[in-house]
């Protein structure tokens, strides 16, 4: 049957006559190509992205959605239109005949004359759906205690009241938004503002930065989270390398002479691993002094990250499995002991320490909802203890700071040096 129907679109194909030179077409959303009356082969244009591809021997169809309607537009062509840059994701514009559909599916189609590429997509990305979190949120993801409290200025205060009925800060972290909708997705990434109260000065720390932050359903292995974590820093730093040269050479020649060579051995050695437990006996046998004597159980500062970095010949290297007691009520409990750990995960690189944090997370309703009530939280996480009871899956994520990687792979001592209006205490210009 799908033979028959196959070989009745290439046969129609065939038979259509030449494109004539004909006036330019008019543009049109899906939603009104979906609803269009005049389906005599009128010229139309549909700007939108790929929502999926089939490739056949001679007949190619895509379906393609500009977000004005839930359906798509399925477009129909000629197998020679095909591309390898024709994936799920990559933005296109249509140029063709709208027709009516021999399917029952759909009224209409789209007999495609011309397809351009506005932005492919790489294949890496497909699959991870854009999320625009919050960037006020009643929500503390960390923990730590670093919120900037949101509330209306001056005579629009009400006192006593809060503007939301519940006390408002600036986000953190997009992570708990991200993991529902991961549920709906399964996979899915944000980018965006992040704010943190942190009174550091220090050369890696912002009053206000730029995260990356993905998460990812169905993951059951921190290696899993680490190899998307390592492909995406040196995909990126490929993009970045070969899309402005010229400015990385400044870089690399003016601020940070031999960071040429050091992003080169970053990018092609594979990164290492190593446990928390391990890199505290590193630590401890070190000969060097540390301000902070190291010890298990409690946090890495930076001048032990990079030691351990130096260490592992200026490799990037993931830290994993760090003691319960120091991490977010969130992290998937390792039910180890006596020393007690967490399956989170950190990447520390060269010059900055500690570029992505993440882990996997409790997916497990009775472990979570003891971690929050032993944490006095459960009563405000209620609504994420939840989504532990409908269809919980396995899942984790990750952050990784925009600016401390823009430091990384341009070799740029001071985070302040690479964000135009840094924001850190004392100091907020313009
Ligand atoms: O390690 P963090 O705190 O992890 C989270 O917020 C997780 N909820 C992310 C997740 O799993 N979705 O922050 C992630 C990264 C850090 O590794 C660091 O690169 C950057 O954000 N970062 C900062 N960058 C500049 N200034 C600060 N004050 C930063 N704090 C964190
Ligand atoms: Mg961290």
């Amino acid at each position: 049957m799908l033979g028959v129907r196959c070989l009745l679109r290439s046969v129609r194909f065939c038979s259509s006559a030449p494109f004539p030179r004909h006036k330019p077409s008019a543009k049109l959303s899906v939603r009104d190509a979906l609803g269009a009356q005049n389906t005599s082969g009128e010229r139309i244009k549909v700007q939108g992205w790929i929502r999926s591809v089939r490739s056949q021997k001679e007949v190619l169809f895509l379906h393609v959605n500009d977000g004005s309607s839930l359906e798509s537009l399925q477009i129909v062509a000629d197998s020679s239109l095909d591309s390898r840059e024709l994936t799920f994701g990559s933005s296109v514009e249509i140029q063709g005949q709208l027709v009516k559909s021999p399917s029952k599916r759909q009224n209409v189609e789209l007999k495609a004359e011309k397809i351009k590429i506005i932005g492919n997509c790489d294949a890496k990305d497909s699959g991870f759906v854009h999320i625009h979190t919050p960037i006020i949120t009643s929500n503390d993801s960390e923990g730590a205690g670093e919120l900037f409290q949101l509330e209306p200025s001056g005579k629009l205060k009400v006192p006593e009241e809060n503007f939301f009925n519940v006390p408002a800060f600036l986000t953190v972290s997009g992570q708990l938004h991200l993991e529902v909708m991961s549920g709906a997705f399964t996979q899915v990434f944000t980018f965006g503002p992040t704010f943190r109260a942190e009174n550091s000065q220090s050369r890696r720390h912002l009053a206000e930065f730029y995260m990356v932050e993905a998460e990812i359903s169905f993951v059951n292995s921190l290696q899993d989270l680490m190899q998307v974590i390592e492909e995406l820093f040196k995909a990126t730093a490929m993009m970045v390398l070969s899309n402005c040269p010229e400015d990385v050479e400044l870089c690399h020649k003016f601020i940070a002479p031999g960071q040429k060579d050091r992003l080169e051995h970053m990018l092609k050695n594979n990164f290492l691993i190593i446990s928390y437990t391990e890199a505290v006996e590193i630590l401890k046998q070190a000969s060097q002094n540390f301000t902070f004597t190291p010890e298990w159980g409690v946090n890495l500062q930076t001048e032990h990250e990079k030691y351990l970095v130096k260490h592992c010949g200026n490799i990037p290297v993931f830290i994993i499995n760090y003691p319960l007691a120091i991490k977010p009520f969130y992290m998937r409990d390792n039910e180890d002991g006596p020393q007690h750990t967490v399956a989170a995960v950190d990447l520390l690189v060269p010059g900055v320490g500690e570029l992505f944090g993440g882990g996997l997370r409790e997916e497990r309703y009775h472990f979570l909802e003891e971690r929050l009530a032993r944490s006095g939280l459960t009563e405000v996480y209620q609504w994420y203890l939840d989504l532990r009871r409908f269809g919980s899956v396995p899942h984790g994520g990750f952050g990784m700071g925009f600016e401390r990687y823009l430091q990384c792979i341009l070799g740029v001592d001071n985070i302040k040096d690479v964000i135009p209006f840094p924001r850190f205490p004392h100091s907020c210009l313009l």
